[in-house]
């Protein structure tokens, strides 16, 4: 027997109690004639006591110890004289009267504590050890809230969970794959799923009406933040349904987790933007709203005042800062510099300052005169104390570097709260991108993604004005999930896979299960996916989706404690009858 209680269990109500504890020693410390030392597990921590009148293999024993080893304890719990109110044991403490090692540990290379000395790297080397930190077993914890919240709302509205395999074909995600050699065909593959979105789509032609699944996703794409080359999906896929019923079983299960992980009750509608609107007013199609600075268009208002710069750009606009007229020339200067960076290639800033005097003073005064500057104020909704900020030139490229400064001024506003939380879906996106390099139209979801029905007739007269029936969901300017209503219609898909340059060969090839299974009778149908990492890491208030992930890898997609990926042996190589060239 090794424990009758954990390390975050006893209370004052067990003081007197004889009791027997395992765990590992986070600290050890010698006050007098008094040793303490913190047991922790995954419980918590309990301090444990012995003082120097013990008897000998007592004492002999603890001087043996050292940081992470695995003890077993027994002793009586007594009230401490010094109580600690910020752990949950920190009324009492045990008094031990034996203890076992049950195993020794070397110095871990960083501090196993809540604040800790481990760089990213090392602390990935030693995920085993980091894992048992507080903030990274927390994340987990939540996750497993989390995963236990989706099953729990999910299968109250009869979705059942299907798994789905791993080892397929190339699916239409449009990141490259990750394959796997097949030693049983030579010189064939497997590819890992991106998604299971065939595979979800052929379960409700096989009439299974409510699919989910918490599944492993694997894209072999540049590594950020908020992507990682294997994640996890909550997919789903639900049939004889339209748009505005999945909208509302999604916008559900999101509020259910917000109230059952986060205590947090969202009553209203989640608002709806079009892509559309998201670009022209945040210049992104994940915009945070959790608050305003939406832009404002003056290109109408501003040309034909001697000033080349405004004069001959395509598109001209700005954001409006509440109270930072007050922002000294260096602050501007320091903004400017970040539009510039190469990564945003803002060309320059143009403010206009409000003063609290009502006076308007400008980078801009010798072109506009102080009614052109009041104009522009007014058309902005600019008050005394207010700092308009301005970029111009290129209609996207501008709204994309308005987005960066909105989002910069978001930050150093303090408007940008972890604690505040500001969903919405963004819908109508257009359903084809071109390709101006290979001069061809790309799915901008994936190829079975269904127009818009009044937009159909657009396919033959202005294909890339034809809007798709898809929907993103955004929180805090994140993307957390995205779906759509499919095409379900042979002809309709025949029309799609044209405009996408397929040949009917090219589609046999890559989907022909799937169009063979549609001539069987396919039900209208749609689906979503949730990308669970991100929706942890934003439940929790990372940055990163690393910390909610076991083991993730490294932005060079290595994991770092396991070596992978490494070189195979001449027999593997041969047995899967591969060549590797040398780099
Ligand atoms: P999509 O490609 O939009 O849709 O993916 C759904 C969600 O998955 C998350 N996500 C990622 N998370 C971490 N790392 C990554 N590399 C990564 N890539 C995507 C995002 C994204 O919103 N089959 C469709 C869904 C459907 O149509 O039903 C799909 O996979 O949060």
């Amino acid at each position: 027997m090794y424990r009758t209680h954990n390390c975050g269990e006893l209370r004052i109500t067990n003081v007197g109690q004889n009791v027997m504890l395992s765990g590992w020693i986070q600290k050890i410390r010698k006050l007098g004639a008094m040793t303490f030392i913190d047991l922790r597990d995954r419980y918590g921590l309990t301090q444990l006591v012995i003082d120097d009148k013990s008897d000998s293999e007592l004492i002999d024993a603890v001087s043996g110890l050292g940081r992470e080893y695995v003890v077993k304890i027994e002793g009586k719990v007594i009230e401490r004289s010094s109580k600690n109110s910020k752990i949950p044991t920190g009324e009492i403490e045990v008094k031990v009267e034996n203890l076992i090692t049950l195993n020794s540990s070397e110095t871990p290379p960083f501090t196993i504590e809540d604040d800790t000395d481990g760089g990213d790297e090392l602390r990935m080397k030693y995920r085993y050890l980091d894992l048992r930190r507080n903030p990274v077993k927390e994340a987990l914890m939540l996750r497993h809230r989390m995963a236990q919240e989706v099953r729990k709302y999910l299968d109250s509205k009869d979705f059942i969970e299907v798994e789905t395999p791993v080892l397929i074909k190339s699916t239409p995600e449009g990141a490259r794959d990750f394959v796997v050699p097949s030693r049983m065909n030579p010189g064939e593959f497997y590819a890992l799923p991106q998604s299971p979105q065939t595979f979800k789509q052929l379960l409700m032609v096989a009439g299974f009406d409510k699919y989910f699944q918490i599944v492993k996703c694997f894209r072999d794409e540049d590594l950020r933040a908020d992507r990682q080359p294997e994640f996890t999906q909550i997919d789903c896929e639900m049939s004889f349904v339209e748009r505005k019923d999945i909208l509302a079983t999604f916008e559900g299960l999101t509020k259910h987790l917000f109230k059952f992980v986060k205590g947090i009750e969202i009553t209203e509608a989640f608002q709806q933007l079009s892509y559309q609107d998201a670009m022209t007013f945040y210049g992104s199609d994940k915009p945070d709203l959790r608050f305003g600075m939406k832009f404002v268009d003056i290109t109408d208002s501003v040309k034909g005042k001697g000033f080349v710069v405004f004069d001959s750009a395509e598109y001209i606009g700005g954001i409006c800062a509440t109270g930072c007229a007050s922002y000294s020339r260096k602050q501007i200067d320091e903004l400017t510099e970040y539009i510039k960076k190469p990564q945003i290639g803002g060309k320059g800033l143009v403010y206009i300052r409000m003063e609290e005097d009502g006076s308007i003073k400008s980078s801009v005064d010798k072109f506009y005169t102080p009614e052109d500057l009041k104009a522009i104020a007014d058309k902005m909704k600019a008050q005394k104390g207010d700092l308009i900020l301005l970029m111009s030139g290129d209609r996207k490229k501008t709204l994309t570097g308005l987005c960066e400064l909105r989002l910069e001024m978001g930050n150093r506003l303090k408007l940008r709260d972890k604690n505040k939380f500001a969903p919405l879906w963004v819908v109508d996106f257009p359903l084809l991108e071109w390709d101006e390099d290979v001069k061809r139209f790309f799915a901008m979801h994936h190829p079975f993604t269904s127009p818009n029905p009044q937009d159909i007739p657009l396919f033959d007269t202005d294909p890339k004005e034809v809007r798709a029936n898809a929907y993103d969901l955004v929180i805090n300017g994140v993307e957390i999930g995205g779906g759509s209503i499919r095409i379900h219609d042979k002809q309709l898909q025949q029309r799609m896979f044209e405009v996408l340059g397929f040949t009917p060969e090219d589609a046999e090839a890559q989907f022909g299960f799937l169009m063979t299974a549609f001539k069987f009778g396919a039900p209208p149908h749609g689906g979503i996916a949730f990308g669970f990492d991100r929706l942890c890491s934003l439940f929790g208030g990372a940055d990163s989706i690393r910390d909610y992930i076991a083991f993730p890898k490294n932005n060079s997609g290595r994991d770092v404690m396991i070596n992978s990926p490494s070189p195979i042996s001449n027999e593997q190589l041969k047995e899967l009858s591969i060549d590797v060239k040398k780099a």
